[in-house]
């Protein structure tokens, strides 16, 4: 399974790439997750793109495809989460996939409106320790440890602002991705307002996962 998922933030990419490869196998490939634990080594690029991240500006393309190349090429089945972005990120990941001789199976668009979003953002609680993700009314962080040792913590471009300015790069930038996909007769739409597990439903259907 190769699979794009597309969506503004707050659809529950990430909540939603969890579920898929703990049920198939895929490995989840998430930009976002890269970006931050970059950010958080310290090192000379994570310093020059936390500024980025912390405004919600998408870090500059060269940066991004290059990060991504190596899991690209290590994994034959997997679920991208926060990539591509934009046309150019899109026709990069067409560039690489030629390289490895694969190709997409599916774009799955998730669609929200944005005031769910934001609500959904304002409540995300991400464990430290797992990296899995949580929101404190619909789907709160456990109470025993042994599940998830946390701590719950709120990512710092979940600030009002940060949360307005990506929702207006996703429509700028990325949504117009749902023709690119629709055009090769690979996209998929799924009604993200549903719960957690209905999307999880929704989306393995599309794909043809489902048992
Ligand atoms: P990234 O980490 O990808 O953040 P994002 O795009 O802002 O997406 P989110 O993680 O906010 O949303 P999501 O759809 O994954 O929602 P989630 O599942 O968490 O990127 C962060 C930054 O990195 C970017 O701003 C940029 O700087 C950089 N970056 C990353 N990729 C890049 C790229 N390709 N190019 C350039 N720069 C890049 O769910 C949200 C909340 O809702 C959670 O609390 C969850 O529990 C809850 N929830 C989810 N589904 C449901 C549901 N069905 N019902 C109720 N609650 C739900």
């Amino acid at each position: 399974m190769r699979i794009v998922l597309l969506g503004p933030q707050g659809a529950g990419k990430g909540t939603q790439a969890q579920r898929i490869s703990e049920k198939t196998g895929a490995e989840h490939i998430a930009t976002g997750d890269l970006v931050r634990a970059e950010i958080k080594s310290g090192s000379e690029l994570g310093q020059k793109i936390k500024e980025y991240n912390d405004r919600g500006d998408l870090v500059p393309d060269e940066i991004i495809v290059e990060m991504m190349r190596p899991y690209l090429e290590d994994a034959d089945s997997w679920i991208l989460d926060g990539f591509p972005r934009n046309q150019h990120q899109a026709e990069a990941l067409d560039e690489m996939l030629k390289e490895i001789d694969a190709e997409l199976d599916a774009a799955v668009a998730m669609e929200a409106p944005d005031d769910l979003l934001v609500e959904r953002l304002s409540g995300r609680r991400t464990s430290e320790s797992t990296g899995r993700i949580y929101h404190v009314e619909y789907d709160p962080p456990p109470e025993d440890s042994d599940v998830d040792p946390g701590p719950f913590v709120q990512r710092e471009d979940d600030e009002a602002e940060a949360i307005r300015h990506r929702l207006k790069i996703y429509h700028d930038q990325t949504e117009p991705l749902k023709d690119y996909y629709a055009d090769r007769g690979i996209l998929a739409t799924v009604d993200a307002t549903q719960s957690i597990p209905e999307v999880t439903e929704d989306i393995l259907e599309a794909v043809g996962e489902k048992p």
